[in-house]
Order: C-alpha cells, then structure tokens, then sequence
C-alpha cells in the first residue's frame, strides 16, 4: 500500500498469495499506481477510501471468491474496470465470469511482464474513458468481452479436437469388431447359459452395429460444430480457388430429412414449397446444409416452445434476378425485438441447451459465400429467415 498521494489511475491487486502480491507490486510499480490486497474482504475496505480505477483479482481465494468480490465491486464501483487473473485450467470460472458481464478481460498465470503492461494500460484507459462517457465505457467493455469470449472459444476449440479424435478412432475400432456380430451371434445360440440371459446376448449383439453408427455419426458432427467454432474465432483464408456450382435442392431435402425427427418431436410438420429445379450456387454443400440445419432447428425449437397443435416449418424458394431466395417460415412464438436485435450476437441465447452460435455461423457462411442473411420475426406470430445468394452464372 502506498502513503503518498497516488499519481496516475489506481490499479488494485487482489491475491491470497504473498509472493504473486510482490512480484506483482514490484515489477508494476514503476509504471502503474498499484494498490494490493491479501482478500476480497481487505480490496472493498480499499475501494471504500480510494478511486481505483482497475481491479485484477485471484479467482481462488480463502473467504471471499473472486466472483463474490466481482459482483460486489460491479455493484458498488461500477466504473472501476475489472480483471480476473487465474491459472490456465480455469477457464471454466472465467467464462462464467464474462457471461456474467462481470469482467472484459482475463490474465492468465503465470503473466510476462509485457503482456500484462499492456492489459494493465489498456484497462487505465478505458476508465478514464468512463470518466467522460459512462456509454462509451459500457461500450467498450462489451467489445472487449466479446473478443474475450472468443479467444476462450479457440482455446477451448483447441483443448476439444483432441479427446474427440481419439473417441472418433476408437469408435472405428469398435466398428471393425462389430463386423463380427453374426459370428458372436452363433456362439451365443450354441452356448449353455439361462434362457434370458441369452436373450440379453443376442439382443446386445444386434444393437452394437447401429449404435456405434449414432455413436459415430454424433461424433463427427461435435467434430464439424467444433470446426465452426473455430472458423468463427478466425477469419477465412481466401484460397482463390472458385468453389464448384451445386444444386441446392438435394441439401434442401437433406436437411429437411436431418430435421424431420426434431419437428416431430415438436409435433411440427415440415414442407417445401418451390420449384422442382432451382438455379445453382456457390457455396460448400456441407455449409449449405449446415445453414439450413440450424435455422430449421430454430423454427421447429420455436413451433416446440409454442406448443400450438398446427406446427409448421415452410422453406420456399424461388429465383429473382440472378439471385437464389430461400425463406424458412416458422409458427412458432416469434421474437420479441430486443431478442431479434440480438440474435446472432455470438453467444446470445434464450434457450438453456442452446450454445448461442447457430444463427452467427449462418451469417458468417451466408457472407462469405457473398449472400444475405436475413431475419424477420414477431413475437407470438413467428419468425421468417430469408437467405439470398447469388446463382452461378
Ligand atoms: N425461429 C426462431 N423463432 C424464435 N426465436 C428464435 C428463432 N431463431 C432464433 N431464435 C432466438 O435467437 C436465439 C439465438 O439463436 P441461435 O440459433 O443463434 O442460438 P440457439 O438456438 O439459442 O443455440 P444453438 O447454438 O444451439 O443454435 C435463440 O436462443 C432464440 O431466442
Ligand atoms: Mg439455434
């Protein structure tokens, strides 16, 4: 703690840990006006007589938590900037920490002394932004968390690719012992053992071939929605290559198949109503279905969640101008307009399964492939996505 008078923005450091508190005082100190404090409890009595300007706390604490005394200072100093600092294999706390909105940023342990420099100086200045203008300081934090979240997201990306390669292999493994089912099967029925027992066997054996199918199938497509989660954080790389023309009427259908169990589930039905030929497009099909998939699944989670008896998910198409309209129609209970400005913001969800990124994947993949992605929606009405892209010449 310093007696003098401090110059400069106030930075406070929150850690349980002696030794983090000096290192940090000592290599900060002659940039930055640093305060420290050994908890929670201690940093509110500080920031009671003191204009602290950022506050970087531990997350694992004795007594107070990290986030306890986060939503506390959010609350009581809502101008001061605020940071957690925690080891690497915490990322859990720390995403929970920036939906909340309680921080922008985070500092991963152990720090290098530049990095943090420049965090620390980043966080001085936007609260002296604050000071001018309390929305531009909202502003700012918003971005930042946004950005945050997705650099959480490429690590996470990153740490999710591995363990799902494996499970991907051993699953293929399992699929070469399953082609050995029928065998298994004699030797079950030759086999001495009680009746019911058998029956067990044999029921076992005949279901290994198709769950390990689901098995596989839902694992590939973990591994493509974590690809995308990926793409999302990191722009696309043009290789200037054209893409091949493709007929989108079969990925209509495709998706349409994809979706057909989950519209049942919501009593829904779904149809197409368009031309039996539709004008070609660029654009990958697995992304083209990908589009699709999501903004169905939306339509039959809307048509599910209205819980009306005559559900219905519509995709109409038709060619205007050398453009390609599809518009995917739902009944369902519609957005109201501060859901519908924020749709597409990444992360943005209302649903508690929901991850939040299905409709900023379409408009990332809509727009590159030089599209338009579009939403209408009124709440207890329903919602119409209109998707255009332009046909291959
Ligand atoms: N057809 C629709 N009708 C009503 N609300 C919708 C519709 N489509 C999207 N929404 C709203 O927009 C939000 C964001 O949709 P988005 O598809 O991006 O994410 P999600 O469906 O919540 O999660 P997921 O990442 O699993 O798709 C939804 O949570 C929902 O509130
Ligand atoms: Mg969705």
């Amino acid at each position: 703690m310093t007696a003098s008078p401090p110059k400069g923005p106030l930075v406070l450091y929150v850690d349980d840990e002696r030794a983090n508190r000096i290192v940090l005082e000592q290599s900060m100190k002659t940039e930055f006006n640093i305060l420290v404090a050994e908890s929670g409890e201690k940093a509110l009595e500080l920031l009671a007589v003191n204009e602290v300007a950022v506050v970087v706390t531990d997350m694992r604490m004795p007594g107070m938590q990290g986030d306890e005394l986060l939503r506390i200072v959010k609350e009581r100093h809502p101008q001061s900037v605020r940071m957690v600092m925690t080891a690497h294999q915490d990322v859990g706390p720390i995403l929970r920490a920036i939906n909340e909105g309680l921080v922008a940023r985070y500092i991963i342990k152990p720090w290098e002394r530049p990095e943090l420099v420049q965090v620390l100086r980043w966080a001085c200045e936007a609260w002296s932004f604050g000071r001018d203008s309390a929305a531009l300081h909202r502003r700012l934090m918003e971005t930042e968390r946004l950005a945050t979240l997705g650099s959480i997201a490429g690590l996470l990306v990153h740490d999710l690719r591995q363990p799902l390669m494996s499970q991907l292999a051993n699953i293929e493994v399992l699929q070469d012992f399953a082609l050995d089912a029928p065998i298994l099967s004699q030797a079950i029925e030759g086999a001495e053992m009680e009746a019911e027992t058998r029956e067990r066997l044999l029921h076992f054996v005949k279901d290994l071939k198709p769950t390990l199918e689901d098995l596989k199938e839902a694992t590939m497509h973990l591994s493509k929605l974590i690809t995308g989660l990926r793409d999302l954080s990191r722009p696309k790389v043009d290789t200037g290559t054209e893409l091949p023309a493709i007929d989108p009427l079969p990925i209509v259908r495709h998706a349409m198949a994809v979706c057909q169990e989950l519209t049942m589930k919501s009593r829904s039905s779904i149809g197409y109503d368009g031309p039996q030929n539709l004008p070609h497009v660029r654009i990958s099909s697995t992304e083209l279905m990908q589009v699709l998939i999501n903004v169905v699944s939306n339509g039959a989670q809307a048509v599910a969640a209205r819980g009306t008896p005559n559900g219905k998910v519509e995709i109409h198409a038709r060619e205007d101008g050398g453009m390609l309209e599809l518009q995917i129609q739902d009944n369902g209970v519609g957005m109201p307009p501060d859901v519908l400005s924020r749709a597409g913001t990444p992360f943005f969800t209302t649903r508690a399964e929901g991850t939040g990124l299905g409709i900023a994947q379409c408009q990332r993949l809509i727009g590159t492939a030089g599209g338009r992605f579009l939403i209408e929606s009124e709440q207890g009405k329903g919602t119409t996505v209109t998707i255009v892209l332009p046909t291959a010449a």
